[in-house]
């Protein structure tokens, strides 16, 4: 495929070993930045059939420190899977970390049973095989477990993975689309890792003395390290994933300059949009494009961290052009998104609260599926919800399935970038939002979502709702 072996050096410390990167020797001035396998599928009769196997492995999470990991094909993360609007997909996966586990296809309009909710749990030595159409525009997904309990240590260990969803349109054919070459995966994460290279995964673990907060790039270590990417095209593309289990990550320039931002959550903005920062909760995307004359500098600044107890700056990787094409013009328009008119939704009021340690929505736990709130809707159905923050804590609300506008943000209007398609939103402490949207377009007669808080050990402690879904 269309990009090089990847080399790991100059100290840095990289997870994704047994995928295409390799560890190269101390001689290596730099690190250069990871690329996940792009994971090939057969195609036959209209159906791609992928193949992916949850497993543990090992990893330098902090250099020289062995710590016990997990990821899809590999020891780290997962291969990033491509999927085209219109096509039947297959995915027969194999779990084989010993213990339950679920895939959870973070932001795809599917049928629930096919996605991997907590209601979906497979056991050890299972294989699953959901099918499903994919009715998506060209957007930038994931993919993770979602089993009850257990999701933020499944993720934290490395159960994560990329899918960018392409289409025919004419706009997303005029945007770099070279997986590795000009569209540039970033996966973000800020672990906690003790000094024998333990992960934590839940707040007795965040506080114990000795736990240190790396960050990872892709699978490598950037706490100290720089890592570095050639553009052999002048116009690059990235795709932003923060797959951090509570922090929030704020991407920028170190000098200061714009990202040319051409995408949220939920696929392309309206036209594309200079801004000086992108900030991700837990569980968000963007995408944004550089046209570079020279060197830029990419910054992930770390913050709210109630695991970590302060923010941090860390430049993360130098984008170096070596080209000398002339890109066209962006197109000018990228998307048309007609605003909600909410005067007529149905409104519903979703409270994110707390008893001590355990997490609640609408006043319950859902650390078990009965015991979680659930809320009844019906097909076609129009809603408007406010989701009012009744704790102190940051919390990144995501709902399944259906893409939402934002429609406020503590009591002001969104503007910019916020006017674009979301399914995971920031929600500060004491705050609230209300967010609109539309529960149409199904292909199954049965539809159990999910609603929660992406902030994972939230979600484990609790806050977690059902939506049921039914014909009216
Ligand atoms: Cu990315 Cu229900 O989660
Ligand atoms: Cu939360």
């Amino acid at each position: 495929f269309g990009f090089a072996a990847i080399g790991v050096g100059g100290g840095a410390v990289a997870l994704l070993t047994d995928g295409n990167a390799s560890k190269a020797s101390a001689a290596d001035a730099t690190a250069t930045l990871n690329i996940p396998d792009l994971l090939e599928g057969t195609s036959s009769d209209g159906t791609v059939t992928y193949t992916l196997t949850a497993k543990t492995g090992t990893g330098e999470v902090l250099s020289g420190v062995t710590s016990t990991t997990a990821g899809y094909n590999g020891s780290y993360l997962g291969p990033t899977m491509k999927w085209t609007k219109g096509d039947t997909v297959l995915l027969n996966i194999t779990n084989t970390l010993g213990d339950d586990t679920t895939v959870h296809f973070h932001g795809a309009h599917i049928p629930p049973k096919m996605d991997g909710g907590p209601q979906n749990a497979f056991a050890d030595g299972e294989t699953w095989s959901p099918t499903f159409e994919i009715l998506d525009e060209a957007k930038t997904l994931w993919y993770h477990p979602h089993a009850l309990g257990t999701t933020a240590e499944q993720v934290v260990k490395g159960l994560a993975g990329l899918i960018i969803v392409e289409d025919d349109s004419d706009v997303s054919a005029a945007l770099p689309s070279e997986y590795g070459v000009d569209d540039i995966p970033i996966i973000l994460q800020c672990l906690a890792v003790d000094s024998a290279g333990d992960i934590k995964y839940d707040a007795a673990g965040y506080r114990l003395a000795g736990v240190t907060f790396p960050v990872l790039v892709n699978g490598t270590n950037v706490d100290a390290t720089t890592l570095g990417f050639t553009a052999t095209k002048k116009r690059t593309r990235f795709r932003v994933l923060n797959a951090s289990p509570s922090d929030i990550m704020t991407v920028q320039r170190s000098d200061g300059g714009t990202l040319t931002q051409i995408a949220t959550d939920q696929g392309y903005l309206t036209e594309a949009t200079e801004v000086t920062t992108i900030r991700l909760v837990a569980g968000a995307r963007a995408e944004f494009v550089l046209d570079l004359e020279d060197a830029v500098t990419l910054q992930a600044v770390v913050t709210t961290g109630w695991i970590r107890g302060g923010s941090g700056t860390y430049d993360f990787l130098t984008v170096t052009p070596d080209a000398t094409d002339t890109p066209a013009d962006l197109p000018s328009a990228l998307n048309t998104i007609t605003r909600y008119d909410t005067s007529d939704f149905t409104a519903r009021t979703i409270t994110l609260g707390q008893n001590g340690a355990t997490m609640l929505i609408n006043g319950s736990a859902g650390t078990t599926m009965a015991g979680m709130a659930m809320i009844s809707t019906t097909l076609d159905s129009e809603e408007i919800w406010t989701i009012t923050n009744s704790t102190q804590l940051e919390h990144s609300f995501h709902l399944h399935d259906v893409p939402y506008q934002v429609i406020e943000i503590n009591g002001e209007e969104p503007t910019g970038v916020n006017l674009g398609w979301f399914d995971t939103f920031e929600v500060v402490g004491g705050g609230s939002i209300k967010i609109a949207m539309k529960f149409t377009d199904f292909t199954d007669d049965t539809y159990m979502y999910m609603l929660h808080c992406h902030l994972l050990q939230h979600e484990d402690e609790g806050m977690m709702a059902s939506l049921m879904v039914t014909e009216s």
